[in-house]
């Protein structure tokens, strides 16, 4: 018999408490029972990025984590970080630099690509492309990506 939890956690400054079961991983919480389908689910083993998540301001692929493992913690998802704003100098950048095609990869990228925003570093290209090497796109070859990053951290493309 399937092994259910009662979990509290608070998703894009909501607190939200849900009996879940225990093998289920957070991205597929977040998009199959409070509906938040921003964060997608690609490759489901870590590899791709396309489930990144914030957790406790930590970058986390929401694939490898439960979401038991969430319980008591704060998540914040795409949903979140662009309706508080706080994604809107990255979110034109990449419109303005051509920095998505289909948009898969797009919402991980964006969580992966604040994060160094929010950083004190001042990274150049090979650098952003390190920090992003994490995040699989199959569209853009990603030199419009670095491009659009690059613009945020140094005001220039
Ligand atoms: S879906 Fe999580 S890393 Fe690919
Ligand atoms: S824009 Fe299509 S996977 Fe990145």
């Amino acid at each position: 018999m399937e092994r259910l939890m009662d979990i509290t956690l608070t998703v894009n400054g909501t607190v939200v408490t849900r009996r879940v079961a225990a093998r289920t991983h957070l991205v597929d919480f977040l998009r199959e029972d409070l509906g938040l389908t921003g964060s997608h689910a690609g490759c489901e083993h870590g590899v791709c990025g396309a489930c990144t998540l914030r957790v406790d301001g930590e970058v986390v692929r929401g694939c490898l984590m439960l979401a038991v493992q969430a319980n008591g913690r704060k998540v914040d998802t795409i949903e979140g970080l662009s309706d508080s704003g706080e994604l809107a100098k990255l979110q034109k950048a990449f419109h303005e630099k051509n920095a998505l095609q289909c948009g898969f990869c797009t919402p991980g990228m964006l969580m992966a690509a604040q994060d160094l925003v929010l950083s004190s570093k001042k990274p150049n290209r090979e650098e952003i492309r390190a920090h992003i090497s994490g995040n699989y796109c199959r569209c853009t070859g990603y030199h419009a990506i670095v491009d659009a990053i690059e613009e945020v951290i140094h005001g220039q493309g």
